[in-house]
């Protein structure tokens, strides 16, 4: 695939045109799905997300595939075709699966936030039953997309397939992101409560982190590293640079909450202050955050090199993490 050679930005781009025309294909739309939930899901979904997930998973995937095809003879090499056809429903249902989670994080219940992609948040403007609705059909038809694609009936990619369907639904759940906005819900409901920011150690912030962001994440780059066809050691090695990845990530947006402007963000900034949410600026402050998202940056590069992964992409889509403004 000649886009290994692209500039990231037009990586990026072109990526992330083919996941957009990819969940267009996949989501389901009326006349069988009813237009409610149709529009409230496609409000939300096409309002111009990044897409880093769905590019991580493809990143993942690209580099696995070319770490495999240096240890096998040239006619066993999988195609770039062939890393994309196995790996873009992964992507997909990731992006779907995150767009759920912010919709059903911006409700009032929730952190109650009314700007998001820089558009009015989908319950201020669907209402809260359709955002809870269509948070709930963006999650459901995320496993119906992994249940049914890709196509192919190889005994070695549906368990693939299976197993990237666990990774995932591990990651979302209770023992991901699920568990990991419950902590941060009640940890928000304690500040309220008593009037101040929670006893929060770094242990327990970096737990709710890796919970409530890293984890899906994490699964994001397994899915691509799995659906390639990777190693296990090569899974391994992915899993751990996304874990440093996902880490890096949301240090990122707490600093972002704190420095970065409404109108960049498309979100609201400075809530996280405001409703005394535990976050690594309040925890140890800008500057020090700022070096913890750089060492996860390291951390995270490290790893591939161990398993002899050429960084390539996945050190570029690194560098974004830490470096962007939005
Ligand atoms: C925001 O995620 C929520 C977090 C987990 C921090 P993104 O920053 O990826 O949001 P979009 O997808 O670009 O809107
Ligand atoms: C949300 O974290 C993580 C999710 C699982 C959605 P935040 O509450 O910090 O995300 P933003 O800042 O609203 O995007
Ligand atoms: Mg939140
Ligand atoms: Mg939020
Ligand atoms: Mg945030």
């Amino acid at each position: 695939m000649t886009a290994a050679l692209l500039p990231l930005k037009d990586y990026l781009r072109s990526h992330g045109q083919r996941v957009d025309d990819a969940l267009e294909r996949f989501l389901p739309a009326p006349p069988a799905c009813p237009t409610p939930v149709s529009d409230a899901m496609r409000y939300s979904l096409f309002a111009g997300g990044k897409r880093f997930r769905p590019l991580l998973v493809l990143a993942a995937a690209e580099a696995v595939a070319a770490h495999a095809a240096l240890q096998q003879p040239p006619d066993h090499a999988i195609s770039p075709d062939d890393v994309w056809r196995l790996a873009l429903p992964a992507a997909c249902a990731i992006e779907m699966i995150h767009t759920y989670s912010l919709i059903h994080d911006d409700l009032p219940a929730m952190d109650d936030d009314t700007l998001r992609r820089g558009r009015p948040t989908l319950h201020v403007v669907h209402g809260e039953g359709m955002a809870i609705l269509a948070g709930d059909g963006l999650l459901t038809e995320a496993f119906a997309l992994l249940a049914r694609e890709p196509a192919d009936g190889r005994p070695a990619v549906l368990l693939r397939r299976m197993r990237t369907i666990f990774e995932i639904a591990t990651a979302a759940g209770a023992l991901g992101m699920v568990g990991g906005q419950a902590i941060d819900l009640e940890a928000a409901e304690a500040a309220e409560r008593e009037g101040r920011n929670p006893d929060f150690g770094m242990d327990a912030l970096q737990r709710m982190h890796a919970t409530k962001t890293g984890a899906l994440i994490r699964a994001s780059a397994v899915s691509g590293a799995i659906m390639a066809g990777g190693t296990e050691a090569a899974v391994e090695a992915i899993a751990e640079y996304a874990v440093h990845l996902g880490l890096a990530f949301q240090i990122v947006d707490d600093i972002l909450d704190v420095e970065g402007a409404t109108e960049d963000l498309g979100k609201t900034a400075g809530k996280d202050a405001a409703a005394g949410k535990p976050t690594y600026p309040a925890l140890v402050g800008l500057e020090h955050s700022r070096q913890l998202a750089q060492q996860a940056f390291d951390d995270g590069l490290r790893a591939l090199e161990r398993v002899g992964i050429a960084p390539g992409r996945l050190h570029e889509i690194a560098g974004w993490v830490v470096t962007r403004k939005k």
